[in-house]
């Protein structure tokens, strides 16, 4: 009688921690899904990124050609932070690039700049 109530109770922890375990994960999940979701947002807002003026982007309606079409993203520039560097200012690896310097004119916050990041990173 002890013996089993004593097994029983030393589970209890583990299936405690497990489950713990499996919720953390998943807001882990839903956290990095609504950061893609707000960046593709403000990607294709008109009155923000408006990179759909330039870019071909998948999802994106009425696109402009001034710039490159943006695919394979993750397999070009594999380190955030070029993509970040990108759009905080890309007058830097181009002076004459129309790009507008997106962080460096504070057009959008390093905030709203990562959330891009992670969208462009999906594509
Ligand atoms: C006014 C036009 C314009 C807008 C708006 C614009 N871009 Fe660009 N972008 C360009 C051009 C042109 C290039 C080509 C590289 C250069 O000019 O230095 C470029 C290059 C890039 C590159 C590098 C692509 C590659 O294949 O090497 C990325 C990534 C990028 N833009 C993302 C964005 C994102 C994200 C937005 C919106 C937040 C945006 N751009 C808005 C014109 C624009």
């Amino acid at each position: 009688m002890i013996d089993s109530f004593k097994s029983k109770s030393a589970r209890f922890p583990a299936f405690a921690l497990a489950l713990a375990i499996g919720a953390f994960a998943c807001a882990g999940t839903a956290q990095a899904q609504s950061t893609v979701d707000e960046g593709r947002k403000l990607a294709f807002d008109r009155s923000k990124g408006n990179c759909l003026t330039c870019h071909v982007i998948k999802g994106g309606d009425l696109p402009g050609t001034i710039g490159p079409e943006l695919v394979d993203i993750k397999s070009k520039y594999p380190k955030r932070e070029d993509l970040v560097a990108i759009l905080h200012d890309e007058t830097l690896r181009n002076p004459l690039t129309v790009m507008p310097p997106f962080g460096r004119n504070r057009i959008l916050t390093e905030k709203e700049i990562n959330a891009v990041v992670d969208f462009l990173q999906t594509l």
